[in-house]
C-alpha cells in the first residue's frame, strides 16, 4: 500500500468508515479501462448516448437495483443501516460493479456535509451560511464559490451525490426551513441557488434541486395540499425551479413532501411529467423526498424515477416487489421502468463522477473557512444605523456585548441541513437533544473577533439572563451591542416573534442606553416591538462556520455591510396572506388546504405592495457604510429583450458594495403585483468610483402564463423600469415600450 492509500484508509477509518465499505466503494467506482465491452464508458460519447448504452447491456434486476435507494444511517428499531451505506450518511443507492455504474452515496444538504448520525467529531466539516444568508449577497458568484467548496468536501468525505439546492419561494416567513432557501423573489432565487448547484457540481459529483414543488410550511408537510393555480404556480415557485435548471442544469431534482391540488408532488403528474419533463425537457432523475412516495404505478407512472430511503421511511417499499407486480399486471411498462434506468445513468454520466469516482481525501479546513467567511460578510445586513453608530468607532471605549452567547459562537439551522462544526459545538444543553436538534452554535465567537480588532477598548460581556445587570451594563457603556437568536429547523415552523424573553432584554438594553445595537441570528424575518428605541439592527442569518469573525469584520467596518434583504420583514402577522398558518394546531394525519389562492404569484413584497401594507423592512433593504448615487438610467427593447444601462457611483467616504435593483411594472397594469424584481448586480466600487452596468431583462419576467398558448406571452405596451436600492426605493424611472412577444415554454439557454 502507498503513502497515500495508507493516508486514505487512516482518513476512512477515521471517518467511521468500514475497510469492507470502502473496498466495495472503490470497486463499484473504479472503472480500470474501458474495454470496448464497455462503450458507455467512453467519455468522448455524450450523456444520452452513454446512458442507452449502458440501459441497453443492463439486467432488470440492475434496472432495479438503481432506482431503490437505501437510508445511510441506524433508525433503531425500525430500520438497521445496510453496510455499504457510509455511516451517518442520508443515503445509499448501490452501484452495478459490472458495469462500471457507481452506487450512490448520497449527503445532505446546502449549507455543507451533514450527517444524520454517528459520532460528532467524525460529522465535522464546514459549513457556509444559511441558504438565505447567501441568498442575501445578491451575488451569485460567492454562491458558486460557496457550493464548490462544500461539493469538494462531500467529494472528499466520500459523497457522490449533495442533496443541496433548495429553491422553495417564502411565501411564508414562519417556515422553519425559510434558511434553508433562496428567499421570496423567483429571479433572485433561481439565480442564486442555480449558481450554488453550479459549484456543487463544478467537483464531478450530482447535486438535488428540491423541494420540487410549492413546499411552503413544514406545519403538516407529509399531508398538507398546497392549492395554487397553474398560471399562479408558473409565475411563482415553479419559475425559481426553472431559472435555477436552467443556469445549473442539476442531475437531479427531489420532490417534496406536500400534495399540489390534491396528488403528492412525488406522484403528481402535472408536476412531474407534463411541467419537469415534457415542458423544460428535464433529462435527468427524479428522486423522491425521505419518505415522500406513497404510491407504486401511480408515482412511477406520474414521473417518479428513483425511490429513496425507502426501507426506512416510505410506509413499505413501493419500488422493489410492487413495482415487479405492476409490471407483471401491465400497471407500469417496461418502456417506463427502461426511461427511470436510463434518467439515472444519464445523471451519473453527465455529472462526471463515473470518470472521476469519489474517494476519501484531506480537507482543507483553513481554506474552507476563507471561502465561508467571504459569503457571510457578504450576506450580513445592516437593517438600520442610526447616529452613525456602526461601524463602531475606533474611539469606543466601552462596549458591551449582551445575549446571543456571543461570547462563545453563532448559531446554525436544525434538520437534516445541520452541519457539525469543526471543534465541537460551542454551547451545549438548549435546544431539543435529538432531531430536529440538537441546538448548534459553531464556535466562531463574534466577541472574541471584536476583541481582536477593538485592542483599545474595554469589551464586556453579559449573557442577558439577568434583565438588570444587563441593563447596568449597558448604561455603563459607550455602545452597545445586543445579540438575539431564533433557532429555526426541519419540521417545525417557527412565531415571529423572539423567544427566551429576548425581546424583553432588549428593550430594557435599549431603555437603558439609546446607543444600542441588535445583531439578529435567524434563519428569516422576526418581528422587532423594541425597534424605535434601538440605534442600529443588523441581520447576520446563521452565518456559518466563521460567522463569529464574520460579524466582527462588519461591525467594525473592516469590510462594507453589503447584504441586502431576500425576503420582506412584516411589521406584523395580520399583513400576511395567511395571519394564522394553515393546519395550526397540527393535525398530523389529516391532509388540509393551504390556501396560496389568496397570494397566488404575489408571494412577498408582491403581496405587501399589492396590498399596500408597510413592511418592518422592504425587500432589497440592506444599508451600506458609504452612499451611492444612480444616474443614466435607459432601456432599450430590441427582438423582444430590454436591456437596461446606468451608472452607480460611490459617493461617500470609504469603499463599498452597491446592489442596484431593477424593478418592472406594465403601464397597462394587469400582473399579480405592482411590479416584479426584472435584474440586479453587486457592484464593488472604491471611494469617488462610478461604473456603468448593463442588465439584459429575462422576457418572461415582463411576461403572463397564457394557457391556450401553452406558454408565455409579452403583451404589447409600455414597461416603466425603476432601479432603486430596494423594491421600496425609487432612484430613477425609465418608460419602454416593448413589443408583443410569444416565449416557449421550454428552457432557454442558461443565462
Ligand atoms: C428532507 C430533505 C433531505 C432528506 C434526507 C428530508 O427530511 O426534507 O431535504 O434531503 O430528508 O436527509
Amino acid at each position: 500500500m502507498n503513502r497515500q492509500s495508507v493516508q486514505g484508509l487512516a482518513l476512512a477509518l477515521m471517518l467511521g468508515v468500514s475497510i469492507a465499505a470502502v473496498s466495495q466503494a472503490a470497486q463499484a467506482q473504479t472503472a480500470a479501462a474501458y474495454p470496448a465491452t464497455q462503450p458507455w464508458l467512453d467519455a468522448s460519447l455524450d450523456p444520452d448516448a452513454r446512458a442507452d448504452l449502458a440501459l441497453k447491456a443492463m439486467t432488470q434486476d440492475e434496472k432495479m437495483t438503481i432506482i431503490f435507494g437505501f437510508f445511510g444511517s441506524e433508525m433503531a428499531p425500525k430500520y438497521t443501516r445496510v453496510p455499504q451505506a457510509l455511516p451517518g450518511s442520508a443515503g445509499y443507492v448501490p452501484g452495478i460493479a459490472r458495469l462500471g455504474v457507481p452506487a450512490q452515496f448520497q449527503t445532505d444538504a446546502g449549507v455543507g456535509v451533514a450527517t444524520q448520525g454517528g459520532e460528532p467529531k467524525k460529522r465535522e466539516r464546514t459549513a457556509l451560511p444559511s441558504g438565505m444568508a447567501t441568498t442575501a449577497t445578491w451575488n451569485p458568484d460567492l454562491a458558486f464559490k460557496g457550493g464548490a467548496m462544500i461539493g469538494s468536501e462531500a467529494r472528499d468525505s466520500g459523497f457522490n451525490v449533495m442533496l443541496a439546492g433548495g429553491v422553495n419561494l417564502v411565501r411564508e416567513p414562519r417556515n422553519g426551513r425559510n434558511f434553508e432557501y433562496g428567499g421570496e423573489d423567483p429571479l433572485l432565487a433561481g439565480r442564486m441557488v442555480g449558481a450554488q448547484i453550479k459549484g456543487i457540481q463544478s467537483n464531478a459529483i450530482v447535486s438535488t434541486i428540491k423541494h420540487y414543488a410549492v413546499n411552503g410550511q413544514e406545519t403538516g408537510r407529509f399531508v398538507l395540499d398546497s392549492k395554487i393555480g397553474e398560471a399562479d404556480a408558473r409565475t411563482s415557485d415553479l419559475l425559481a425551479f426553472q431559472f435555477a435548471i436552467e443556469d445549473a442544469d442539476p442531475h437531479s431534482v427531489m420532490c417534496s413532501y406536500n400534495r399540489l391540488n390534491g396528488d403528492y408532488a412525488c406522484e403528481n403528474d402535472f408536476l412531474l411529467n407534463k411541467v419537469l419533463k415534457q415542458d423544460w425537457g428535464f433529462k435527468n432523475y427524479v428522486m423522491s423526498d425521505w419518505g415522500a412516495v406513497h404510491s407504486s404505478a401511480k408515482a412511477i407512472n406520474a414521473g417518479l424515477d428513483q425511490e429513496s430511503a425507502g426501507q426506512a421511511f416510505d410506509k413499505q417499499n413501493f419500488f422493489q416487489g410492487p413495482l415487479k407486480d405492476a409490471l407483471t399486471k401491465g400497471e407500469v411498462s417496461q418502456a417506463r421502468l427502461d426511461d427511470m434506468a436510463r434518467r439515472i445513468l444519464r445523471g451519473l454520466f453527465a455529472s462526471g463522477v463515473v470518470e472521476k469516482p469519489v474517494k476519501i481525501a484531506a480537507i482543507d479546513y483553513a481554506a474552507h473557512a476563507k471561502v465561508t467567511q467571504a459569503d457571510a460578510e457578504e450576506g450580513i445586513v445592516l437593517l438600520k444605523n442610526d447616529k452613525g453608530l456602526l461601524p463602531l468607532a475606533a474611539s469606543a471605549k466601552k462596549i458591551a456585548v449582551i445575549g446571543g452567547h456571543a461570547d462563545v459562537g453563532v448559531l446554525s439551522g436544525g434538520g437534516s441541513s445541520q452541519v457539525y462544526p469543526i471543534g465541537g459545538r460551542a454551547v451545549t444543553g438548549e435546544g431539543p437533544a435529538s432531531w430536529p436538534g440538537p441546538m448548534i452554535y459553531f464556535p466562531s465567537s463574534p466577541l472574541k473577533g471584536l476583541k481582536a480588532r477593538l485592542p483599545g477598548a474595554e469589551i464586556r460581556y453579559a449573557d442577558g439572563k439577568d434583565l438588570a445587570a444587563a441593563a447596568k451594563l449597558a448604561a455603563d457603556s459607550d455602545v452597545v451591542l445586543v445579540f438575539a437568536t431564533q433557532w429555526n429547523g426541519e419540521s417545525f415552523d417557527s412565531p415571529l416573534t423572539l423567544e427566551n424573553n429576548q425581546d424583553a432584554l432588549i428593550d430594557a438594553v435599549a431603555s437603558a442606553n439609546t446607543r444600542t445595537v441588535v445583531v439578529l441570528e435567524t434563519g428569516g424575518p422576526v418581528l422587532m416591538p423594541w425597534l424605535p428605541k434601538v440605534g442600529g439592527v443588523v441581520e447576520a442569518w446563521y452565518p456559518g462556520s466563521a460567522g463569529g469573525e464574520a460579524i466582527a469584520r462588519v461591525l467594525t467596518g473592516e469590510v462594507d455591510a453589503s447584504g441586502r434583504l431576500p425576503v420582506t420583514f412584516p411589521a406584523a402577522l395580520a399583513q400576511l396572506p395567511r395571519p394564522v398558518l394553515d393546519g395550526d394546531p397540527k393535525k398530523p394525519d389529516d391532509s388540509f388546504p393551504v390556501d396560496y389562492t389568496i397570494e397566488g404569484a404575489a408571494v412577498g413584497y408582491k403581496w405587501f405592495d399589492k396590498q399596500g401594507h408597510q413592511p418592518l423592512f422592504a425587500f432589497g433593504h440592506g444599508l451600506s457604510y458609504t452612499s451611492f448615487a444612480y444616474d443614466n438610467l435607459k432601456a432599450t427593447s430590441k427582438d423582444g429583450v430590454v436591456t437596461v444601462s446606468f451608472d452607480v457611483k460611490n459617493t461617500g467616504p470609504r469603499a463599498g458594495k452597491a446592489v442596484p435593483q431593477v424593478y418592472v411594472s406594465p403601464k397597462a397594469g394587469g400582473w399579480e403585483a405592482p411590479q416584479r424584481l426584472a435584474a440586479f448586480s453587486k457592484v464593488d466600487l472604491a471611494p469617488g468610483a462610478t461604473t456603468s452596468v448593463t442588465l439584459a431583462v429575462d422576457p418572461r419576467l415582463l411576461a403572463t402564463w397564457d394557457s391556450k398558448a401553452h406558454g408565455w406571452s409579452v403583451a404589447a405596451g409600455n414597461y416603466t423600469f425603476t432601479l432603486g436600492a430596494s423594491s421600496r426605493d425609487t432612484a430613477a424611472k425609465v418608460d419602454v415600450a416593448v413589443a408583443a412577444k410569444a416565449i416557449p415554454v421550454g428552457l432557454m439557454k442558461p443565462r
